[in-house]
């Protein structure tokens, strides 16, 4: 580790001995001391004791800008006054009914009237949306297989856990992926029936559809790659997936969690201008309520109409994240509110391209509505391997610089990216912006003395 990482570490661990102390008791019962594995990294996670609009605080009372905003899930920024106000109104008139209310068709409105999909399901996460959208493809055409991109995550089902961060010696030969499992306990049967492409690489999707004639059911994919960083699609990559899937009578499933609410008003089909079958949409559409919902034409979500694909769950439609829901289409995520945050997105971007170009670091902005990510490489990355060459201790060196500064550029792990929300403000972004001036250099005098080595995937 090179002196001026471990200066920050030092610092880090100085500024937030509650969550070491809070770390230490959570690690007794609960495994690596968080309720999820992305939550976990060395020396310990900040605790946080609360937050509010663009910032929040952790245990020891330190305060943060918040790009992190839960891993992108709160475009609304926390606690958003609209939506506050709507789940207050519905917490004192039953939280839980299990029973049809008034509420689902609102929602489902808003959304078929936003996104190309004319009827939904609702569910509580991501991971059920794309799990029930793969179902639903795989009914539709009477096949079993996927195609799915190398280091894409789409959740946590048998299906999605597959070649989600493979480590370079099993991940094969790039023009025929290895698919490889996210963990013990995938079945193997699982595995076999997910096929692997690479993002930006049509040739590698044809070949899939080409290898197994007949039994695609589904591609399935985040138009933007934002578990690599980010990953932007190249000219005629999204249009190009739309005429194989239609081709081979396969479905093309956009995993729109992530880009959904947070890419502009329509989402990805609206930004890139291509139509999928099937959208999967969760995070930011709750307003930091659990909420998520899949669509696709009449003619699809038909099967369950006709009970031949069943969809159902305890939590579905719960009034309180329903409230939280509405709220959010009709008074968050406005087309003035993307203004404003695209206007912020831009001022954030330009920045820190300013101070790259002046330190003169190796590293550019990648940049799309309220997401952005400085990412440490010479050149734009196009797919997963690209990502996996990354220098991970220059990366740490800046997220702890910057969180000692009292900015949370992003999720901890660089797969992630900063989220803007329509709460942050220009003078958010000038502290940004001044923390990673104040450290931008030392960023680029490391870079300068090392050689990057080969990264090992979390
Ligand atoms: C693109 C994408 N799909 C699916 C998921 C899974 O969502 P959840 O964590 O709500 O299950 C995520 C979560 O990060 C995601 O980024």
């Amino acid at each position: 580790m090179y002196p001026d990482l471990q200066k920050e570490l030092s610092t880090f661990e100085r500024r937030t001995p509650k969550s070491a102390e809070a770390y230490k008791k959570n690690l007794k019962r609960i495994p690596l001391g968080v309720a999820s594995n992305y939550r976990h990294y060395e020396p310990w996670p900040i605790f946080v004791k609360d937050a509010g609009g663009s910032k929040f605080r952790d245990l020891d009372g330190n305060e943060y800008i918040d790009h992190n905003l839960t891993f992108g899930a709160l475009m609304a920024g926390h606690c958003h006054p609209a939506v506050m106000k709507a789940v207050e109104k519905r917490l004192s008139t039953g939280t839980m009914y299990g029973m049809p209310h008034d509420m689902e068709w609102e929602l489902a409105e808003e959304i078929c009237n936003r996104f190309p999909v004319e009827m939904v399901r609702f569910g509580n996460s991501g991971t059920e949306a794309t799990m029930h959208a793969i179902r639903l493809a795989r009914a539709a055409t009477g096949r079993d297989k996927i195609i799915k991109f190398e280091g894409a995550y789409h959740g946590l089902h048998d299906s999605a856990l597959v070649s989600v961060k493979p480590h370079a010696p099993e991940f094969g030969d790039i023009n025929d992926p290895t698919p490889v499992s996210g963990g013990l306990g995938v079945p193997k049967s699982a595995i076999d029936n997910v096929k692997i492409a690479t993002f930006n690489d049509l040739s590698s999707v044809e070949r899939r559809f080409q290898q197994n004639p007949g039994e695609i059911a589904a591609i399935i994919l985040e138009p933007i790659l934002m578990n690599v960083g980010l990953c932007i699609p190249q000219p005629g990559f999204l249009e190009g997936l739309r005429a194989l899937s239609t081709k081979y009578g396969a479905l093309l499933i956009f995993d729109e969690v992530k880009t959904g609410a947070k890419l502009g008003w329509g989402g990805a089909s609206e930004y890139f201008k291509v139509k999928p079958d099937m959208i999967c949409l969760a995070k930011s559409i709750g307003g930091g309520f659990p909420l998520a919902a899949f669509g696709a034409s009449k003619s699809v979500m038909d099967l369950i109409s006709q009970h031949k694909v069943f969809h159902g769950g305890t939590y579905n439609t719960n009034p309180v994240s329903m409230a939280a829901g509405l709220a959010t289409f009709r008074e968050v995520l406005t087309r003035d509110n993307y203004t404003h945050v695209d206007k912020l997105g831009k001022k954030l971007a330009d920045g820190y391209r300013r101070t790259i170009a002046k330190v003169g670091l190796q590293a550019y902005i990648a940049q799309a509505g309220a997401n952005g990510a400085l990412m440490f490489y010479p050149n734009e990355i196009r797919n997963y391997r690209d990502w996996n060459t990354i220098d991970i201790d220059l990366w740490r060196h800046y997220w702890f610089g910057m969180v000692n500064r009292g900015v949370m550029a992003q999720p901890y792990w660089w797969d992630e990216q900063w989220t803007i929300s329509v709460q942050h403000t220009e003078a958010d972004i000038d502290k940004h912006l001044s923390a990673f001036d104040d450290i931008a250099s030392s960023l680029a005098s490391a870079q300068q003395e090392r050689e990057a080595p080969v990264a090992v995937a979390h």
